[in-house]
C-alpha cells in the first residue's frame, strides 16, 4: 500500500498520510505524493476540494527523523521546502482532519488548511526547540497571530501540547468530534464546499488568506534557518537521543 493514498471521491481528492507503523512520519517520497496531488487538484476543475488525514491512530508525526539525520550529513535543501510552496500557494480549498498526533509540520501545515476538523484525540505539539531547530510553513509568523503572541510563544519556544479543546478555544480548529465520527464529519464539510460555485470559493479562500502577511517570505527565511539548525551540534545530540530512544543532554552547549 502507498504511504500516501490519493483517492477522488466525486470531485473531493482525499490526501491520506499512510505509514501508521512510524505514526505517518513524512519521507521525501510522501512529501513529493503531496506535491503531485496539490498540483493536480489545482490543474483539474473536477476536484473542488482536497481532504487531508492520516491512518491509524496519529494524523501525521512530522518530518521523519532519520531524514532530517541524512539531511544534516549531505547539506541538502529541505525536502519539505516544495511541499510547503504547494501547500502555501493551493487555490483548491483544504480541508483536514486530523486525529492522534499532529507533529511538527503536522501542526504547522494545518495553519495552511481551511477548514480544520479535530477528533478529541487530536494533540498539536510543535517541538522545534527541544529538537535543535526553528519553527518552518510560516508558523512563526502565523501562530501569533492566530493564537496570540504569548500563547503562540508557549507552543513555539517551549512546545508546549494543545489538545484538542484548546486548539478549538483558540480558534486553530472549526470543530472538535468524537474520534468515531471524524472522516463523516470531514467529509460531510469537504461535500459542504464543493457544493458551492467553485470560482466564489476559490476567489474567497484567495481573498482571506491576503492578509496574513509575507507568508512565502517568511517560509523562506525560515528555511534557511532550518537548513542551518539541522547541521547543527544541538539537533545531531537531538536526533540521535529520539533514534536511541533516550532523553537529550544539552547541558554541554552554551
Ligand atoms: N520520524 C521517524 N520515525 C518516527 C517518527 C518521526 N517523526 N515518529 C515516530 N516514529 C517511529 C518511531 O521511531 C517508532 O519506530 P520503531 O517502531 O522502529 O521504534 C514508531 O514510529 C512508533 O513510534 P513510537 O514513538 O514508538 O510511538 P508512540 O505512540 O510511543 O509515540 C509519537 C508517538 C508520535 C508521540 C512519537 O513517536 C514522537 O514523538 N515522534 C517524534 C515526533 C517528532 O519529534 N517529529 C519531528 C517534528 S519537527
Amino acid at each position: 500500500m502507498a504511504e500516501v493514498v490519493i483517492t477522488q471521491s466525486g470531485s473531493v481528492l482525499e490526501v491520506l498520510f499512510n505509514r501508521p507503523e512510524k505514526k505517518n512520519a513524512l519521507t521525501r517520497a510522501m512529501y513529493a505524493a503531496v506535491v503531485d496531488a496539490f498540483h493536480r487538484a489545482d490543474a483539474d476543475a473536477a476536484i473542488r476540494v482536497v481532504l487531508l488525514s492520516g491512518a491509524g491512530d496519529t494524523f501525521t508525526s512530522g518530518n521523519d527523523i532519520r531524514d532530517f539525520q541524512s539531511r544534516s550529513v549531505t547539506n541538502e535543501a529541505s525536502h519539505a521546502s516544495p511541499f510547503l510552496d504547494a501547500l502555501s500557494s493551493l487555490a483548491t480549498p483544504l480541508v483536514a482532519a486530523v486525529n492522534g498526533a499532529a507533529i511538527g509540520v503536522g501542526t504547522t501545515m494545518l495553519a495552511h488548511a481551511d477548514l480544520v476538523i479535530a477528533a478529541h484525540s487530536a494533540r498539536f505539539v510543535m517541538p522545534f526547540t527541544s529538537l535543535g531547530l526553528v519553527p518552518e510553513a510560516a508558523s512563526s509568523l502565523l501562530f501569533p497571530r492566530l493564537v496570540g503572541h504569548q500563547r503562540a510563544s508557549a507552543l513555539l519556544l517551549l512546545g508546549e501540547p494543545m489538545d484538542a479543546e484548546t486548539a478549538h478555544e483558540w480558534g486553530f480548529v472549526n470543530q472538535v468530534v468524537a474520534d468515531a465520527e471524524l472522516m463523516t464529519t470531514a467529509r460531510a464539510v469537504a461535500a459542504r464546499l464543493a457544493a458551492l460555485p467553485p470560482e466564489a470559493v476559490r476567489l474567497t479562500k484567495d481573498l482571506i488568506k491576503n492578509g496574513r502577511g509575507d507568508v512565502p517570505g517568511r517560509i523562506a527565511q525560515e528555511l534557511v534557518l532550518f537548513g542551518q539548525r539541522l547541521r547543527s551540534p544541538e539537533a545531531a545530540e537531538a536526533f540521535q537521543a529520539f533514534v536511541e530512544k533516550r532523553k537529550p543532554d544539552f547541558s554541554r552547549f552554551s
